[in-house]
């Protein structure tokens, strides 16, 4: 409930431009009282919205704050399957992809969010920490239950880098590529990595949490030394400042539309957009095999499962189906 009164008064206060709003046009539809109008109003305010009272004229809203809370979140996304599911925001969090398996298990709809500003055991893929610094990256997790074999859920990465690139490309940041399978680059750096977990009960997926890490706002000397080399943020590499919610809400509605398709079982678009926006085809490549053994050749393409195809030094063709290449 308290969402949803919160939900309200920043829908209501949006709607009416920076003009001012009654407490009274704000507490009639709960029936609850002034104090718990103000109440609420204080909550947001301490979630970064700025909005005036006059005990006379009631509350205005002041410009577009770049809060990611609920309330917001559900508003911004409206219309897609991401504003029916639970909505979690942390402050602080192990990682965000435990949190929403844990929402999955609990039996969460498809769409359902979390997000945090810190994660203290945020993975990355092959048992990697991932690194993200207080309110300055976007660290966030869904939870996914993909009517598919889960064969095909090895294409679920893939889409959620082409939507991120596209939502990038959208909002002006041009020049992200995606280094197979679903690294994220500007400049040969990388500015955000995708971690996909899926659960399945024999043939049936029961459900899949994409995790994305995105560096938005963060500064070069903020990452750790060994990141210093290779890490990259949207701000490094277009010297502006981004609001995350925007770049969030972008994402995800990109992400709503190419599930859709997905869902129904066509990835011809998602594979040829992959295609269009890799760095890896055609180019000189290494790999490490799990038995620790390299294959030096060029990346040719990837298969219809998003599997990668290798022509080695001897003109061998090997398929990719995980690991790392550089
Ligand atoms: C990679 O290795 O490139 C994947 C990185 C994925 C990191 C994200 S951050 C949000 C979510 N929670 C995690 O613990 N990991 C993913």
């Amino acid at each position: 409930m308290p969402h949803k009164i919160k939900q309200y008064i920043l829908q209501t206060l949006r709607a009416s431009e920076g003009t001012w709003v009654s407490s009274e046009a704000l507490r009639q539809p709960f029936d609850i009282s002034r104090a718990a109008i103000s109440k609420q109003v204080r909550g947001l305010r301490e979630k970064g919205y700025r909005i005036e009272s006059s005990p006379r004229k009631g509350y205005r809203l002041f410009g577009r704050a770049d809060v990611l809370a609920p309330e917001s979140l559900y508003l911004h996304l409206e219309g897609t399957r991401f504003a029916k599911g639970t909505i979690k925001v942390s402050e602080v969090t192990q990682s965000t992809n435990d949190d929403a398996k844990q929402l999955a298990l609990e039996g969460c709809a498809e769409g359902s969010l979390v997000l945090a500003d810190i994660q203290v055991a945020g993975r990355g893929r092959r048992g990697r920490v991932w690194f993200g610094n207080q309110g300055d990256s976007l660290l966030f997790s869904m939870v996914l239950r993909p009517p598919l074999e889960p064969m095909r859920c090895g294409l679920l990465p893939l889409l959620v880098a082409v939507a991120v690139r596209e939502a990038l490309d959208k909002l002006g940041v041009k020049g992200v590529g995606i280094k197979w399978p679903n690294d994220l680059l500007v400049d040969g750096r990388k500015i955000g990595g995708i971690l996909c977990e899926i659960s399945t009960d024999f043939d049936r997926v029961e459900y899949a949490v994409v995790g994305v890490g995105l560096n938005v706002n963060n500064e070069a000397d903020s990452f750790p030394d060994e990141l210093s080399e290779t890490a990259c943020s949207l701000k490094m590499a277009t010297g502006e400042t981004w609001s995350r919610l925007d770049i969030l809400t972008e994402i995800l509605r990109k992400m709503d539309q190419m599930l859709r398709q997905a869902w129904s079982g066509n990835f011809r678009n998602i594979l040829e957009d992959w295609r269009r926006s890799t760095l890896t085809s055609g180019n000189r490549v290494t790999t490490t095999l799990p038995n620790g053994s390299k294959i030096q050749g060029t990346a040719l393409d990837i298969d219809d499962s998003g599997a990668l195809l290798l022509k080695d030094d001897h003109g061998k063709i090997h398929l990719l189906t995980s690991g790392e290449i550089s």
